[in-house]
């Protein structure tokens, strides 16, 4: 199996472990800032109406519709955490779908004129213009798609290329590892040309001096 369909796969072996390392706050970049990040950088905005591509088990979006009130869509590719989140939030929509499905017919099933797009560590396959493209396409004219991802350190350090996440953080326990494609900053601002988007801002949160990861807030260009 290659690494882009191995991403989808290991995601649903993990979803148990997944739902409770999350809700129990057992990761501490999380604690240390990166939930707080997001979830500021969207309320800020104002949000109608909010899709979560790769929702999870769906904490943004309960804590987006505490926070400022919008109607949300999750989708994600595991079915097991697909159904966590509806479980937690029955009044909002979480729909169980691949990246793939969703690229090749973003009319599915979801709506448009979404506000705002959220990737939060979601992003982990080497060809995500389609993909992004895509979730543009359902954006109200002042919307935008706001991503959290892994911060790519001091520039020149690493190339692009993939690498496995396995999960030693929390040794002892089942976790499957998960391919993932990193992606200097460059590779970044490349990549989000490719699906026709411009970056508005960049924000690096950090606590105790140390960058906990990288937030980008991009648009349509011209838009
Ligand atoms: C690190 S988790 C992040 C979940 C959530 N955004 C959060 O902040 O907790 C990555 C999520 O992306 C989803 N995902 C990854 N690749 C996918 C794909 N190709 N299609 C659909 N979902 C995918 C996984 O199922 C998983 O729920």
């Amino acid at each position: 199996m290659n690494d882009e369909r191995q991403v989808g796969r290991s995601w649903d072996r993990n979803a148990g472990n997944w739902t409770r390392a999350v809700r129990d706050g057992l990761i501490p970049s999380r604690r240390a800032g990166t939930d707080e990040a997001i979830l500021q950088a969207i309320a800020e905005r104002g949000p109608k109406r909010l899709l979560d591509v790769g929702c999870g088990e769906g904490w943004l979006i309960r804590a987006v519709v505490g926070r400022t009130g919008c109607a949300a869509v999750g989708i994600d590719g595991a079915e097991a955490l697909s159904a966590a989140a509806r479980a937690a939030d029955p009044a909002n929509s979480y729909l169980t779908m691949d990246y793939d499905a969703f690229a090749a017919d973003p009319s599915i099933g979801i709506g448009a004129d979404f506000d705002v797009i959220a990737f939060n560590y979601s992003l982990f396959t080497k060809d995500i213009a389609p993909l992004l493209q895509a979730a543009a396409s359902r954006l109200t004219p002042e919307g935008a798609i706001i991503i959290q991802t892994l911060h790519p350190g001091p520039v020149g350090e690493e190339q692009d290329g993939w690498r496995v996440e396995d999960f030693s953080v929390f040794a002892g326990e089942d976790w499957a590892a998960i391919p993932w494609y990193f992606r200097r900053l460059e590779s970044w601002c490349v990549v989000l040309r490719d699906a026709g988007l411009d970056i508005c801002e960049r924000r690096e949160p950090a606590a105790d001096g140390r960058m906990l990861s990288l937030l980008i807030i991009c648009a349509p260009i011209a838009c």
